[in-house]
């Protein structure tokens, strides 16, 4: 078997031989270079001629490569920075990949920072035990990194940007320098040795606080760390109120080995919790961490200032006046207990009072109340505040202008002619709780406002002894907003147009209205404007089609903001509705007038076939009147006339009753010697005759006076022959009678000729009736 191994060498390597002539390609494969280094690669290109590089695509230039032999070429790159590279070569004239390879860069770990430190900062003590160091790298793959850091012969190992030696206390006593060294399977590369000065990267453990308050300041103390006696150091005070108005304070001292750690920090808040923080370090080293501590400070007597002040209100019915008293309250963060009292006089009894107001009662005296604040029943502070009497003359300010910005509200005004101390402003918007500022000025800016408030400022004079009467200034907000809300929107569509009309429903603070813009739009229609100015809250919209859908919405514009109305929907009419009225109207006059001439024809109809035929029954015999008195009759017509006849008319109702039961005698031309002949027989008889056929006296002359030419014309003149009618018109009220001819029936009845007795009674009786 032995003996087969020199073949089986033979064989094998002039395969390979033979391949290697013919193989194209590139080496050596995937290299790992440093950065910035160079890099040579070659290129078999195994009788292609020809060739030419790529480095990531981009053809490299000739001058980089060199021949070697007529099959292999040379690339040299120098100073490659490349995270990674892909270098290809190219044949010229077949332009085929003849092979490839990448490289691939790493650099060294740099920036490399140690400190030196406790293993506990808060119970280090002596030399700190531990090191840590920490670096950058730049890893370009993602192959895992082992570091070893090295220093004073220790080593340390990571696979992270930092190590800590945990014993290095007693291994750092001179400059001591550290190396970092990066390790993959590929590569391994050492960064540069950085030396280090222990006393630079010492970070001392933080120092232990102590803060004690007095009645007006803090005073802070800490240890001196026995390093710091090595050098200067220095160390930073911090001092921040817990509430975040008041600013935090820092401070920075610098601190020589024998200073004393100790600092004062005075103008803190009574009552308030403090933070106090200080950290220290060598000179040149790293901080310590932070030392904390928080405190309560002291109620500061000196500092106590009240501020008192009152609001008088108006005289009530027995003449008693409402003091409201208000002052700064004490913080409730105070330790003890505090009571606060307010005295009106040596003969008024103490009023025991809340933490910070206060109602007492006066009289239209002149007051100076007194509030006394005990704090643990020992006197804390005593103010008082002048009340003047009722009609007292005293001074005050004029000219007083409030404006307001932004929710600002910055008050002037002009300084009463006698010197005074100062001013007290007070301000409320509801008028139970105030706010209240003095002032050496004669302006006041007031901050902190609620929003779209109506405030009440009064600004009161003071006097060394005294205050003077307050004035206010008209009711301000403290930012005024859009116009309101919009109560309902009202619209009365016609065919072609609409009225839209609304209401806005101001509000407290809310912006006058400079006008009003009315957005409307037909379904999917452009959205059309209009503006209208602020007095007159309503509009007419023209030009819009019949019987279509529209939106519409209304928007109120002040100068401090916008209202917009929800969006409301109408339907225009399909006709204009004065339109259809007026048609209604004129219809049904029409229809009136048909229906009112229809009935006229009717009664007109009926009357002509209702005629009236006399009762047989009610007939009496008589004399035939003589042609010629029935031409007398008739003669007399042309004195009747329409004005007689509704003489007539009424006379003849005044009578119909009265008068029927003398018509059997009336007709009896004997019986009754009053029947002359007059004028007004005829008419006279047209009622009783009437009223006889009828047994309807009323209707019958209702009759007659809707058509007395009618009635005149049938019965006296046209049916003269009549003799019922006749016999009727014998008929007269004997009264009636008194002036008349003294022409006899049969006298006339002989007489030939005819003859007209015209008296001028006759007419006035006529008239009589009339009046009557
Ligand atoms: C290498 O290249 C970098 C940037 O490309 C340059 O800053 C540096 O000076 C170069 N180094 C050498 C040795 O040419
Ligand atoms: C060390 O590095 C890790 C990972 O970056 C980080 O989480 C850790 O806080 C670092 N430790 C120190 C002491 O810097
Ligand atoms: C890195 O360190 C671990 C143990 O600390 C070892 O198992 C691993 O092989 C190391 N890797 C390299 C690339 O040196
Ligand atoms: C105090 O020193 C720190 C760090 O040096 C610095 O950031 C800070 O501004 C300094 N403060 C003052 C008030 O000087
Ligand atoms: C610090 O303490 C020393 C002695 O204890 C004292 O004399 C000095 O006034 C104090 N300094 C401050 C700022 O409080
Ligand atoms: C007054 O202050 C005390 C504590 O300082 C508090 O307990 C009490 O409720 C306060 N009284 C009023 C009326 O605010
Ligand atoms: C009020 O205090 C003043 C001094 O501030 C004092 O003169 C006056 O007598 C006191 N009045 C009363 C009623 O205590
Ligand atoms: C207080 O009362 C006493 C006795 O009643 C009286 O003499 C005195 O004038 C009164 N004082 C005041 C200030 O009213
Ligand atoms: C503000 O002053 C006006 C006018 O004097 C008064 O009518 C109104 O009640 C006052 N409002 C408040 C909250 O005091
Ligand atoms: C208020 O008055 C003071 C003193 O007269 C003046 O300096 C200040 O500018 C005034 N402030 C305003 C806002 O007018
Ligand atoms: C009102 O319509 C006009 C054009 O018709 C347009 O220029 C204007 O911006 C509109 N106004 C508002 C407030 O939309
Ligand atoms: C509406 O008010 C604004 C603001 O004052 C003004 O500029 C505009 O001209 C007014 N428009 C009409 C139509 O009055």
């Amino acid at each position: 078997m032995y003996s087969f191994l020199p073949l089986i060498i033979l064989i094998a390597t002039s395969i390979c031989k033979g391949q290697h002539e013919k193989k194209c390609d590139v080496f050596p494969k995937d290299q790992f270079i440093e950065v910035g280094s160079n890099a040579s690669i070659e290129c078999q290109s195994c009788g292609h001629g020809k060739i030419f590089w790529t480095l990531n695509n981009e053809r490299v230039d000739e001058s980089f490569s060199n021949t070697i032999s007529s099959s292999r070429t040379s690339l040299t790159l120098r100073n490659l920075t490349h995270p990674s590279a892909t270098l290809q070569c190219h044949s010229v004239d077949t332009d085929l990949v003849l092979g490839g390879t990448t490289i691939k860069t790493y650099s060294k770990p740099s920036k490399i920072s140690c400190t030196w430190h406790y293993e506990n900062q808060i119970k280090g003590v002596g030399v700190p035990e531990m090191l840590t160091c920490s670096w950058e790298h730049q890893m370009n793959s993602p192959m895992k990194i082992n570091y070893t850091v090295l220093c004073a012969g220790e080593n340390c190992s990571s696979d992270v940007k930092n190590c800590t030696f945990p014993e290095m206390a007693d291994k750092i006593v001179e400059n001591i320098s550290v190396t970092v060294r990066a390790k993959t399977a590929a590569w391994e590369v050492s960064s540069d040795p950085q030396i280090f000065n222990p006393y630079h990267i010492l970070k001392i453990a933080p120092p232990k606080l102590k803060v004690t308050a007095t009645s007006n300041h803090l005073s802070v103390t800490w240890n001196r760390s026995p390093l710091e006696n090595i050098s200067k150091s220095r160390c930073e005070v911090k001092c921040k109120a817990a509430n975040e108005r008041t600013p935090e304070w820092v401070l920075n001292k610098t601190l020589n080995p024998e200073d004393s750690r100790n600092v004062t920090i005075t103008k803190v808040e009574s009552c308030a919790y403090y933070n106090i923080s200080v950290r220290c370090a060598l000179d040149q080293a790293p901080w310590s961490d932070w030392s904390q501590e928080m405190i309560l400070t002291k109620l500061n007597k000196s500092n106590v200032k009240l501020h008192l002040w009152r609001k008088v209100a108006e005289p009530g019915k027995n003449g008693v006046r409402k003091v409201y008293l208000m002052w700064t309250e004490i913080p409730s963060t105070c330790q003890g207990t505090f009571t606060y009292t307010i005295k009106l006089g040596v003969n008024h009894t103490d009023t025991l009072c809340g933490n910070s107001t206060c109602d007492v009662d006066v009289n239209q005296d002149a007051y100076r109340l007194n509030l006394t604040v005990f704090h643990n029943e020992a006197l804390l502070e005593e103010e008082s505040v002048y009340v003047p009497a009722i009609g007292e003359s005293l001074p005050q300010v004029t000219d007083m202008k409030a404006s307001s910005l932004d929710g600002v509200v910055l008050v002037r005004w002009k300084a009463p002619l006698e010197p005074v101390s100062g001013y007290m402003i007070d301000w409320t918007h509801n008028g139970n709780q105030y706010y209240w500022k003095q002032s050496k000025y004669t302006n006041i800016t007031l901050f902190d406002l609620l929003h779209k408030k109506p405030y009440n400022i009064t600004v009161t004079p003071l006097f060394d002894d005294k205050t003077g009467h307050g004035t206010q200034a008209l009711q301000i907000c403290s930012r005024v907003g859009d116009p309101g809300k919009f109560t309902n929107i009202d619209i009365h569509a016609k065919d072609k147009s609409a009225t839209v009309s609304w209401k806005l429903d101001s509000q407290e603070c809310s912006g006058v209205v400079v006008n009003y813009t009315v957005f409307y739009r037909a379904m999917e229609g452009p959205l059309i404007n209009v503006t209208v100015d602020h007095t007159e809250p309503k509009i007419s919209l023209t030009d819009l089609n019949p019987e279509t859908e529209y939106s519409v919405y209304v928007e109120a514009i002040a100068l401090t903001g916008t209202t917009k109305s929800s969006e409301t929907s109408f339907n225009t009419k399909k006709f204009d509705p004065t339109f259809i009225t007026a048609l209604g109207v004129c219809g049904s006059i029409i229809i009136l007038v048909v229906l009112s001439l229809g009935l006229c024809c009717a009664i007109q109809w009926k009357k002509f076939k209702e005629k009236p035929v006399p009762n047989p029954s009610l007939s009496s015999v008589a004399l035939w009147p003589p042609p010629n008195h029935q031409k007398g009759t008739s003669s007399f017509q042309p004195f009747s006339n329409p004005s007689e006849s509704y003489c007539e008319r009424i006379f003849m109702e005044d009578t119909e009753r009265t008068s029927t039961p003398q018509l059997a005698i009336g007709c009896n031309p004997h019986l009754n010697p009053a029947s002359d002949q007059r004028e007004e027989h005829a008419q006279q008889a047209i009622t009783p005759a009437a009223d006889i056929q009828d047994e309807r006296p009323v209707e019958s002359v209702e009759t007659l006076c809707d058509s007395p030419g009618e009635s005149t014309a049938l019965l006296c003149s046209d049916k003269p022959l009549n003799p019922y009618r006749c016999q009727i018109s014998v008929e007269t009220p004997p009264s009636r009678n008194t002036k008349q001819s003294k022409h006899l029936l049969p006298e006339k009845q002989q007489e030939k000729t005819v003859t007209v007795y015209v008296t001028l009674d006759m007419f006035e009786q006529g008239q009589c009736r009339l009046e009557k």
